[in-house]
């Protein structure tokens, strides 16, 4: 059984000065669990000081998103270029992204194949909306998105690739999926992958949950079959409630299926 992965998403939270508190808080509360992998997606401006500032034993560093071109006249943008060395992963195709700045495939399949040339672990976000649960799309979404967002990664990539299936109707909402949805959709993402890469790449590849996870129910997505970790927003800034996730992922290991 492998480690388990917990990713910080802060979004748009946090001064400079705040996110330095709150990981001084969390480091206190927080032990070197060696079965999970500690990981904080503060905003751009947080991650240099970050780096100098955290144990890199306990917490690794994830960017939120970045441009896919390593260099050149794009104007507010950052590349994985410019990434490479102080985060370990990045966040690609967040619905986030997605939704209100209007990424689309093809963006978000460049952005995964730049993070991988420059070392970095892409973390891609899929996901369906309300609506498209409603007409019963789910599956043609997560395919759609895995298709786009894989394109031209090789399985020996893969290694690096992490998915994180969040929909979006579950995201900041506070109705959370339900474990068994997510083990369906976990199941729905490795066949994906294995259609794509083949079944030792489907076996291996890490997916993580997203979407109103809280101390009181990640327990419940960390014990379900095919989850490897979770991807979480509102609860992580929060350093109590973040180091309390962080103890129940190392737990649910011992008595994981
Ligand atoms: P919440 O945990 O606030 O629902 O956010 C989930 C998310 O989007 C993490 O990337």
């Amino acid at each position: 059984m492998g480690k388990h992965l917990i990713i910080a998403n802060w979004k748009m939270n946090l001064t400079i000065h705040e996110g330095s508190l709150l990981v001084h808080k969390l480091s206190e509360l927080t032990q070197n669990h060696r079965t999970v992998d500690v990981v904080l997606a503060p905003g751009f401006l947080n991650l240099q000081s970050l780096n100098l500032q955290i144990d890199h034993s306990k917490f690794k560093l994830c960017a939120q998103n970045f441009y896919w071109r390593d260099a050149g006249a794009f104007t507010g943008e950052v590349s994985a270029n410019q990434l490479r060395g102080l985060v370990s992963y990045a966040l690609v195709g967040h619905s986030e992204r997605r939704h209100i700045f209007g990424e689309a495939g093809r963006e978000i399949g460049r952005k995964v194949q730049a993070a991988i040339r420059h070392d970095i672990k892409p973390v891609l976000c899929v996901g369906e909306t309300a609506m498209e649960r409603g007409d019963g799309e789910t599956n043609d979404v997560l395919h759609d998105q895995l298709v786009a967002g894989l394109a031209n990664v090789t399985s020996d990539d893969m290694k690096h690739v992490i998915i994180a299936y969040e929909p979006v109707w579950a995201i900041g909402s506070g109705n959370s999926a339900t474990p068994d949805d997510v083990e369906k959709a976990s199941a729905m993402i490795r066949r994906q992958i294995q259609h794509m890469f083949g079944a030792q790449v489907a076996r291996d590849v890490q997916v993580l949950y997203g979407g109103s996870v809280s101390m009181d129910n990640a327990r419940g997505y960390l014990d379900t079959k095919g989850v490897n970790g979770l991807l979480i927003g509102g609860a992580s800034l929060h350093a109590d409630q973040f180091a309390s996730i962080i103890k129940t992922a190392h737990q649910s290991l011992s008595g994981k299926k």
